[in-house]
């Protein structure tokens, strides 16, 4: 009986079970978060078996394209975190693991989706089919209720790149010095071999990055 009246006391007095419920919650929450910052598994680019993983920082037009990405509240419709059940994997290919996305800050998981998952989208359409369908989904998706970005076929603004890498060199992400000085020679790169010497859209780097999603660990079952 003196054990149960002690619990009472506890229930009994608001300010008591708000400390001791915090109390718990913290030491639960701690004891579950705390590990995940030193695990190699979650911090470092290996699949769910350990096996290393080809995760590089995104090139500055992709850098780009994941900004375009999130300014146009792409993540609002569609997740990029495929979940380890069989519905998910037979639809999208192999589940997400934690070491493809060290070098997303933020990270584009979402929640919402109204449209599919697009964490294995890279290389999945051609990048005509992506553009076809940004511009307007419903001429290559009949049905579609995803909304048109004809805007975005207008030249891409790379003015702040150096910027934008040097901040995510802050969080962890290891560009080196050269990568951020020769930035726009690797945009100048890419604008000469895959556009034909056309300067990059908006367009051309969102698909540059839906194009490398989700590549590091290909579709494997
Ligand atoms: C209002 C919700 C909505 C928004 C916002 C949205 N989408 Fe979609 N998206 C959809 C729906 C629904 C589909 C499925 C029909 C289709 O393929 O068009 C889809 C399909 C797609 C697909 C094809 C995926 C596949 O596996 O077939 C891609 C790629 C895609 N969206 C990219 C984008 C990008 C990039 C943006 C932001 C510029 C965006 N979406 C914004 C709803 C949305």
């Amino acid at each position: 009986m003196a054990q149960s009246n002690k619990h009472e006391a506890i229930e009994r007095n608001v300010f008591f079970l708000i400390v001791l419920t915090l109390l718990a919650v913290s030491v639960g929450g701690l004891v579950e978060i705390v590990p995940l910052f030193f695990q190699t598994s979650t911090t470092t680019a290996v699949d769910d078996k350990g096996n290393k993983l080809d995760v590089k920082p995104y090139d500055p037009v992709r850098l780009v394209g994941r900004d375009i990405y999130i300014r146009e509240g792409c993540y609002n419709c569609h997740s990029q975190m495929i979940r380890p059940f069989r519905a998910e994997t037979e639809r999208y290919g192999h589940f997400s693991v934690a070491g493809e996305f060290i070098y997303d800050h933020p990270f584009q998981w979402g929640s919402k989706r109204t449209g599919p998952d697009l964490a294995r989208v890279g290389g999945r359409y051609t990048s005509e089919w992506h553009r076809t369908h940004l511009i307007n989904p419903r001429d290559v998706v009949e049905e579609s209720n995803m909304p048109a970005f004809p805007w975005l076929n207008r030249p891409a603004d790379f003015s702040d790149v150096q910027d934008k890498m040097r901040a995510l060199r802050q969080v962890g992400v290891p560009y080196s010095d050269e990568e951020i000085r020769t930035a726009d020679a690797t945009i100048k790169a890419y604008q000469n071999e895959e556009l034909g010497g056309i300067a990059p859209t908006e367009l051309d780097a969102l698909i540059a990055y839906l194009q490398g999603l989700g590549t590091a660990l290909r579709n494997v079952r």
